[in-house]
């Protein structure tokens, strides 16, 4: 990532500013989970929603709905419902690593994850991106491919104006297990869904707490993008490919 950007080859890519600037935006998005209080104006959430929805998605169905939860009340009933998912989560050992040993990065995770479920309702605005499946559409890994695009814009759109996310997913585990059966926690996924009056089919992504942050972003710590690409084929090393 640290090699300079090229001029631009071609009419159509952006000017050197732009590119730098949106790369600047992908490489320093990185979950926000603490909060200031303020709150979101109404034009900032239409920019970031504007931008979720010029993803793509299977036959450009738009399988997308965003519930934007800013109810103080609702947002209170939300951070009860969300401690109990994230103590569900916990109890299951989702946060353990094999063989105890976790990791001080896997702590601080952890530990930032606490924080915010413990402080839930005190977010500003709570995104739920909704997904309406269709049989050629459905809920597994291809059907997810048509949200959460969607998602990604929304949160890199939310990180250009400043605007701190985190992707959350706690009510997966209480959704369906590993063969796509209810699992014993399906009351408490089915208790979201009422409290935000989802109906019967139509799946929340993800729950989305978004607002100023009181915290720093990026640029995230990842591997390095050679270590994780082949060449051609299957565990061959990308190596030094010019
Ligand atoms: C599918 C998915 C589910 C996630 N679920 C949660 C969650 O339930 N709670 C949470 O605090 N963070 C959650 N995260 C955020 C990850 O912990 C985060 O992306 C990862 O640790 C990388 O950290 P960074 O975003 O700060 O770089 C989730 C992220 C993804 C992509």
């Amino acid at each position: 990532m640290s090699t300079p950007i090229l001029p631009a080859p071609d009419a159509q890519a952006l000017n050197p500013t732009g590119i730098e600037q949106v790369s600047q935006c992908v490489r320093t998005l990185r979950s926000v989970r603490r909060f200031r209080s303020d709150d979101v104006p109404i034009t900032l959430l239409d920019f970031v929603l504007d931008h979720a929805v010029c993803a793509g998605s299977g036959s450009n169905r738009q399988p997308w709905r965003f519930i934007v939860v800013r109810d103080r009340t609702l947002r209170g009933e939300l951070g009860d419902w969300y401690r109990e998912a994230w103590q569900v989560l916990e109890n299951s050992g989702y946060t353990a690593r094999p063989g105890g040993s976790v990791r001080a990065s896997a702590r601080r995770i952890t530990a930032s994850a606490r924080y915010l479920a413990e402080h839930f309702e005190d977010v500003p605005v709570v995104v739920v991106p909704c997904f309406l499946p269709v049989p050629r559409n459905p809920v597994d890994l291809f059907g997810g491919a048509s949200i959460y695009p969607a998602v990604q814009n929304l949160l890199l759109a939310a990180r250009s104006v400043g605007l701190g996310t985190v992707l959350t997913t706690p009510h997966a585990i209480c959704a369906l297990d590993r063969t796509g059966r209810p699992t014993a926690h399906e009351a408490l996924y089915l208790r979201l869904c009422e409290l935000l009056a989802i109906p019967a089919g139509v799946v929340p992504a993800a729950l989305i707490p978004m607002g100023w942050p009181a915290e720093t972003f990026g640029p995230s710590r990842r591997r390095p993008a050679r270590e994780m690409t082949y060449r051609d084929r299957w565990a061959q090393e990308w190596g030094n490919v010019q």
